[in-house]
């Protein structure tokens, strides 16, 4: 029976072996002493047995050779270990007896959560290891001197996450690196290396002669970047982002003949672009965005060249678009983001092919859009800020249908829109605001399948009705289609199906919009957080009580009247930040009410308001009650509570009694207009209020002199007191110089420049 078994299990290595499957004959061999010492290194770790994938598997009834993430030779010698991904959370230390799987040619511990603990010494007993891969196993504090005993390493990784932070201090780079002369890819991201200036890549460049990817993204580096790098010729990836290197690109780095990754992002680099990198053959991604005042124009690229990415957003490189970028056949991503160009779109980008991004946002560009009709990859297209005329051809978009994102507003494009984007069921987003776009968009079209959850349409010339495919959209989003000429009647409730809803703009058209105030669909939308609907022509409230996300309210401009309901401060479970309810014709708030704690902005200007000032809340930014009836004095205590407050006005009122003293307090203060009131009794002493910029307190009943320190308040340009009874002379400071509005007049008994009426000497 045995005899049997083991003659079948014969036949069937043989089988295998003879039909390829090598792997099963060398597998089956695991030796016992490497047995015990991976079941040891798995009963220290500490892993979460309900995510691990492989660790969890590891038992005595499989060959251990067999067990996941372990490679053995032919000896069953264990050769090769990946635990990475494993959810290991510690448990290893310098016992550990994984250091004692001493035929180790590959180890990967890699995407571990080791919760910042030491690396433990030990590994320099690996002697084997070519391959060391601990990237983001968060690991913390010094790398240990040993690692230089891993002599044989070709590869190694020790990128960390910016959040656990890995030293290399003593020893240092030099230390750790000299004896690793194998070395051919060496990424340390995120290592804090303390070395002295730009000695970091002589280091580099004398002991890894066989460099070929070179990481050190984030590594605290400074310059200037030293072209003894440019020494080791097989280098091929590049890169140093988020150093302070603070010089130019060196021109050597041109001499590298197999580079394909450039990457040095946001290493506050300066002089120019480097023209020749662009020409060396091999040269796929090159990276040199967020440095700021890197400058020049681009090269001519070399026809047919091999650049499949180009990232220089966030530059001052400019000039025009160079039409050879049409010839790089592979290019797929530009990002050329707010740097300087000027001039058209190449029409020679009609001939990339293989174009999935391409953001040229907030450059100088004029001219009109090119075609991308045979760049079927193209995902996301940004013109977002340039100066981009003309129309935009609806065939251009035909058949694009990985489009998910389109940016072309704030230029100045005329005509329709495009129809065609309404053919793109995988579209998510479309911005066209700011532009000069018209006409009606009358195409009605079954929306049930489409992604559209962003749509602005803000800012231009469309006329007619809201088209009806914009109540029907089942991923929408945010809606945004203020400021145009829509007209016609809009029901709230015709949003009811829209349960994505985030945002909903439809201020400033010449729409009419209706609400359902006591039971609406549209009440029930959860997710809304901004609602916008001024200029509406909106004679009811929307029910908003089971708004529990709303933030956002602008109700402004509308014909809405009687007392403000009290429930309204409760929209949003409270947490109501904005509430616009300015110009309309609301006579008074609904008593018993507690303004939300959070609100930022309380605008109710313009309205019938009457009785006492409103004490608003404590962190209000933006307060204005102005041009409506409140009768009261100021309360003592006002000031004090608008300590946060930026603007403050409530002019046009029909307030009496003095200006409290606590307005002393309200040191954030840029803007306070009190005036168009019956203030009486004297200017209080403000000139604690440092950022005060407008100070209107004309049109009162003041009276007393002007307050010296007045005349040095920094940030103050405007300053009218008008028509009240002050008198005694003007300050003479020099401030008053530079002010752009100054108003004394109307006050008889006021005398000094800038008015003609001069101090008598006895009076004062
Ligand atoms: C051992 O692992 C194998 C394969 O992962 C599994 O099928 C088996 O149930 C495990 N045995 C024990 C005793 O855990
Ligand atoms: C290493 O870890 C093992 C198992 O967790 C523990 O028994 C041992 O005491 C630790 N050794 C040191 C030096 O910390
Ligand atoms: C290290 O391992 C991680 C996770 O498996 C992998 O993403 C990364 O590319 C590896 N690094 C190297 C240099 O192979
Ligand atoms: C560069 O790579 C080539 C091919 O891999 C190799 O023959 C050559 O020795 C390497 N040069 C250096 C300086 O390492
Ligand atoms: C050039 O780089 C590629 C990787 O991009 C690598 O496979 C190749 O071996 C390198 N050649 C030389 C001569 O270094
Ligand atoms: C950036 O580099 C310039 C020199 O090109 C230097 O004057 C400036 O201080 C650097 N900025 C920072 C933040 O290091
Ligand atoms: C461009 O390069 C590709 C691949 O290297 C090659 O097949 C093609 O012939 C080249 N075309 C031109 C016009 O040089
Ligand atoms: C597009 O490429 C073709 C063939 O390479 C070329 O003849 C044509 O001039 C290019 N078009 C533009 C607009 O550059
Ligand atoms: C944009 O172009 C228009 C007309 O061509 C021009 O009047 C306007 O000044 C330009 N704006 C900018 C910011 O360049
Ligand atoms: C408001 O909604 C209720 C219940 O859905 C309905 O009966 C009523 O007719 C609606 N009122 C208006 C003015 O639409
Ligand atoms: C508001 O919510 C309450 C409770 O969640 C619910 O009973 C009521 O029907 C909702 N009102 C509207 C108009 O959706
Ligand atoms: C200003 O605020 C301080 C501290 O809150 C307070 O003690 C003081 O009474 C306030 N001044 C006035 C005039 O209310």
């Amino acid at each position: 029976m045995r005899i049997q078994i083991s003659l079948c299990l014969l036949l069937l290595c043989y089988c295998s072996s003879f039909f390829g499957l090598h792997s099963i004959l060398v597998s089956g061999r695991c030796l016992d002493s490497q047995k015990l010492l991976l079941l040891a290194l798995k009963n220290d770790l500490k892993f979460d047995s309900s995510l691990s994938t492989k660790l969890v598997g590891w038992n005595q009834s499989v060959d251990c050779c067999d067990w996941g993430g372990v490679t053995c030779d032919k000896a069953g010698h264990v050769i090769g270990l990946d635990l990475s991904n494993e959810f290991i959370a510690g448990g290893f230390n310098g016992s550990s007896s994984l250091f004692r799987l001493g035929f180790l040619k590959s180890l990967n511990l890699a995407y571990n959560s080791f919760n910042s603990a030491q690396l433990p010494s030990g590994f320099g007993k690996l002697t084997q290891v070519r391959y060391l891969n601990l990237s983001n196993a968060n690991f913390e504090g010094q790398v240990p001197g040993d690692f230089s005993l891993m002599k044989k390493l070709v590869t190694l990784d020790l990128s960390s996450s910016p959040y656990y932070s890995l030293v290399l201090e003593n020893p240092g780079l030099k230390m750790l690196i000299q004896s690793l002369t194998e070395v051919r890819e060496l990424l340390l991201d995120n290592i804090k290396i303390i070395t002295d200036g730009y000695h970091w890549s002589s280091v580099i460049s004398s002991f890894l002669p066989n460099l070929q990817v070179l990481s050190l993204k984030g590594c605290g580096l400074s310059g200037p970047l030293d072209s003894s790098l440019a020494t080791l010729k097989n280098l091929s990836f590049i890169l140093l982002d988020e150093n302070t290197f603070s010089s130019e690109i060196p021109e050597s780095f041109a001499n590298f003949q197999n580079l394909t990754v450039l990457s040095l992002r946001a290493c506050n680099l300066s002089g120019s672009l480097p023209k020749k990198i662009f020409q060396i053959p091999t040269l796929k991604t090159i990276d040199l965005s967020s440095n700021v005042i890197l400058k020049g124009p681009l090269p001519v690229f070399p026809e047919n060249g091999s650049l499949e990415n180009l990232v220089l957003s966030y530059t001052e490189v400019g000039g025009t678009l160079p039409d050879s970028i049409g010839s790089l056949p592979l290019l797929s991503r530009i990002e050329l983001r707010g740097c300087k160009f000027t001039g058209p779109i190449p029409v020679s980008m009609q001939n990339l092919t293989r174009l999935v991004y391409l953001d040229l946002s907030s450059n100088l560009l004029t001219g009109s859009i090119p075609s991308f009709q045979s760049s079927k990859n193209l995902v996301s297209v940004n013109f977002y800020q340039n100066n981009l005329t003309g129309g935009i051809p609806s065939f251009h978009w035909e058949g694009l249908n990985s489009l998910q994102f389109l940016d072309l507003g704030y230029n100045s494009l005329i005509g329709n829109f495009p129809e065609s984007l309404l053919t793109l069921q995988s579209l998510e987003y479309i911005y066209l605001s700011n532009n000069r776009l018209s006409g009606q968009i009358s195409k009605d079209i079954d929306v049930s399948s489409y992604q559209l959850r962003d749509l602005d349409l803000s800012s231009n010339k469309f006329v007619g009705p809201i088209p009806g495919f914009i109540f029907k959209l089942p991923a929408i989003s945010t809606l945004t289609l203020s400021k145009n000429n829509f007209n016609g009647i809009v029901d709230l409730d015709m949003f009811g199906k829209s349960t994505k809803l985030y945002a909903l703009d439809l201020s400033y058209n010449d729409l009419t919009v209706r609400v359902n105030a006591s039971k609406s669909s549209f009440s029930s939308l959860s997710e809304l957080n901004t609602l916008k609907l001024a200029s509406c022509k909106m004679q009811e409230l929307p029910y908003l009580k089971n708004q529990t996300r709303l933030m956002m309210l602008d109700l402004s401009d509308n014909e809405l009247s009687g007392e403000i309901p009290n429930w309204i401060w409760e929209v949003g479970n409270g947490y109501l930040r904005f509430l616009n309810l300015s110009h309309n014709k609301f006579s008074s708030l609904q008593k018993p009410y507690t303004f939300p704690f959070l609100l930022d902005v309380l605008d109710l200007h313009s309205n019938y308001l009457e009785g006492d000032i409103p004490i608003p809340p404590r962190r209000v930014y933006h307060l204005d009650y102005s041009n409506n009836n409140f009768r009261s004095s100021i309360p003592v205590n006002f000031g004090n509570v608008l300590t946060s407050t930026l603007f403050f006005s409530i002019s046009n009122n029909k307030l009496v009694g003095v200006i409290p003293q606590s307005i002393r307090n309200a040191t954030s203060l840029r803007i306070l207009d009190l005036s168009h009131n019956t203030l009486t009794g004297p200017i209080p002493v403000i000139g604690n209020l440092k950022d005060l910029q407008s100070l209107d307190l004309s049109v009162n009943k003041l009276n007393g002199s002007i307050p010296e320190e007045l005349a040095s308040l920094r940030s103050l340009s405007f300053l009218n007191v008008s028509y009240n009874h002050l008198s005694g002379k003007i300050p003479q400071g020099s401030q008053f110089q530079t002010f752009t509005e100054l108003s004394f007049k109307g006050n008889k008994e006021l005398c000094g420049p800038p008015l003609k009426k001069s101090c008598n000497k006895k009076r004062i």
